[in-house]
């Protein structure tokens, strides 16, 4: 985190990163993993809803954009974060969906707002 003004924090550029590749940043104590998928940029946190495993390196399908935990398996699409299947099989309808980021693109700069649907992200917390 090299630069951050009041309302957002810039995480990197949109070309810094290739088709399907995925970088995990530290803004105080939340964590957001950033990919880019079908030449668009999402934002999640690394975290399974279930057991908080940490779903940062685990593999992700571009097509149709879903990620497997590695622990219980439940299944998320990334672009929604909405649970398509729960842990051991089960489906998605009571697991809780990802949490995501809400970031805008300022002149090929992914900047993450500080402020989010659950609060404001902070480098000081
Ligand atoms: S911790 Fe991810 S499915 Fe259980």
């Amino acid at each position: 985190m090299n630069e951050a003004n009041e309302s957002s924090f810039f995480l990197c550029g949109v070309n810094d990163l290739s088709e399907g590749e995925r970088r995990k940043f530290a803004v105080g104590s939340s964590e957001v993993l950033i990919m880019k998928l079908d030449g668009k940029i999402f934002a999640i946190e690394p975290m399974c809803t279930h057991d908080g495993t940490d779903i940062a390196q685990v593999k992700i399908h571009p097509v149709p954009g879903t990620l497997e935990c590695s622990k219980h398996y439940a299944v998320f699409d990334v672009r929604t974060g909405t649970p398509l299947r729960g842990p051991f099989g089960a489906d998605g309808d009571t697991q809780p969906p990802l949490r995501l980021y809400d970031f805008k693109i300022d002149t090929g700069r992914i900047m993450l707002s500080a402020k989010q649907e659950w609060g404001i992200v902070s480098e000081d917390s």
